[in-house]
């Protein structure tokens, strides 16, 4: 079943078309990739999903709605959360207050208020949440250190954590595997897994192609924004077009 359609999107900045054009689907449940060369779109992509940009043209229908020009905040709160990057993290508070910020993703933008102004029961529900959470990210021994304090690795899973409290059906993860070293980005894949197992669908723009082929359910390939290709990480390995614009520049 279909949860994501693009149809037709186009996105420009002034005289730059950064999208032009572009529709795909995303099934429920799934791991999507959306890969490409620097500049193809990916992020303004992303953005237009999740409410940070209006598209020029064209429309993004999830569960079968017109969401396109809405507010970030009320499409995180209809379920689509984009992953924060370690640069937002608060780096001066601990795991667990970093990932009580994820509660408030929904409805409410002011962080502090949100976490200082609840009222016991729902101070309450909302730590158990997040120890939830810790758990199963495998981050609840370092609930008490401050984000600054983590390994790469681990500030990349408290950024996954965030989105997850927010208990969100479609997560966008825009490159959560740079920088990463094999052993960190095994452990990335495991956690990515672990997320879609619980029956969130991800849409991962990402260059690491081992990570892009091993967790990927199907491709969507953007070039100059526009739609190159798409198919199975089978298909797009062998396709031509996409090496010539794109594979043959990344390991
Ligand atoms: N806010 C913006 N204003 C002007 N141009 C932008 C803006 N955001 C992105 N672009 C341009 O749109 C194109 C696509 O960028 P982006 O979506 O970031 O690509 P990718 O994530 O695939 O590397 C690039 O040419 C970029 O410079
Ligand atoms: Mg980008």
């Amino acid at each position: 079943m279909t949860i994501l359609e693009i149809k037709n999107v186009t996105k420009q900045f002034g005289g730059l078309t950064a999208l032009s054009d572009v529709s795909f689907q995303i099934d429920e449940g799934e791991i999507r990739g959306l890969i490409g060369p620097n500049g193809a779109g990916k992020s303004t992509m992303f953005k237009n999903i999740a409410g940070f940009y209006t598209p020029t043209n064209g429309n993004i229908l999830y569960q079968g709605k017109n969401i396109e020009g809405q507010k970030p905040h009320t499409i995180a709160e209809l379920g689509i959360v984009r992953t924060f990057q370690e640069t937002t993290l608060f780096q001066e508070m601990t795991v667990f207050e970093n990932a009580l910020v994820g509660t408030h993703i929904k409805g409410r933008t002011d962080v502090f208020s949100a976490i200082f102004g609840l009222d016991k029961n729902k101070q309450k529900a909302a730590g158990e949440k997040v120890m939830e959470v810790l758990e199963f990210m495998g981050l609840s021994d370092r609930k008490d250190q401050f984000a600054s304090e983590l390994p790469l690795g681990s500030q990349r899973a408290l950024a996954l954590s965030i989105a997850l409290v927010s208990e969100p059906k479609i997560m966008l993860m825009d490159e959560p595997f740079a920088g990463m070293n094999p052993e960190e980005t095994n452990h990335m894949m495991d956690l990515t897994r672990k997320v879609r197992e619980s029956g969130i669908t991800i849409v991962l723009v990402e260059h690491d192609m081992k990570a892009v082929m091993g967790l990927c359910h199907y491709l969507t390939v953007l070039n100059f924004g526009e739609v190159l290709a798409q198919g199975t990480p089978e298909e797009i390995r062998g396709n031509d077009k996409v090496i010539e614009a794109y594979l043959g520049g990344v390991k």
